[in-house]
């Protein structure tokens, strides 16, 4: 990594100093179901950083898979668990991720291309953010978002994370990977919170709030 971007590591948040006690907080009004949204990686120190992103979109997938084939009532909760999990990687991503390739001439192309994806989609979202999801319209929506995400998760595992691996050092990649996993679960929290029907559990995961 250059020294460019070890300066830009080092002014990246570092939200999630006081997660211990939030989570234990979160944890009191948790429901005990935990599935199918727990990833159960957030205190792996040994993962990279590609790792951990990884795992967010596998659990990405997992999510848009079931919100185009869930029944119209029960919606709401995995299209609000879905869209939390989008900003709050995306959130984590950005800094971790991209705000280091920017400060590389190599990867300043690819990064903005990133932004404009997260950008799409964050759009998309908020269009599916309305009260009645049992139109015909809000499922043709849904599955727009998940094609986007889709396209977007592979476009970044075929491509831009191996760019980013040949401009980041293997030391890097695991600091930064403790980073990303860190604010993950901060900003889950953070955008989890604007919502009743979820709370986020010890472990970091997105989960319905106990009712
Ligand atoms: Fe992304
Ligand atoms: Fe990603």
């Amino acid at each position: 990594m250059s020294e460019s971007a070890h300066a830009v590591t080092a002014r990246a948040p570092t939200a999630g100093s006081d997660l211990s006690d939030a989570r234990a907080g979160v944890a009191q009004r948790r429901s005990s179901h935990t599935e199918p949204f727990c990833p159960k990686h957030h205190l792996n120190a040994r993962m990279t950083l590609f790792d951990a992103l990884r795992q967010s979109h596998e659990l990405q997938r997992r999510l848009c898979r079931r919100l185009v084939r869930i029944k119209p009532q029960d919606r709401d909760t995995v299209f609000l668990t879905l869209k939390v999990e989008l900003e709050a990687h995306a959130a984590a991503e950005e800094r971790f991720l991209y705000v280091p390739m920017l400060m590389t001439n190599p990867g300043l192309s690819a990064s903005r291309h990133a932004l404009a994806e997260h950008h799409t989609i964050e759009e998309l979202c908020e269009d599916l953010s309305v009260p009645d999801k049992g139109t015909a319209a809000w499922l043709a929506t849904a599955k727009r978002l998940s094609d986007k995400v889709h396209h977007h998760l592979r476009e970044e595992e075929r491509k831009f994370f191996q760019l980013a691996g040949k401009l980041i050092s293997d030391a890097d990649k695991l600091t930064l990977g403790r980073s990303y996993l860190k604010d993950l679960v901060h900003m889950r929290q953070h955008y989890a919170q604007a919502y009743k029907s979820l709370a986020v559990d010890r472990q970091g995961a997105v989960v319905p709030a106990a009712s």
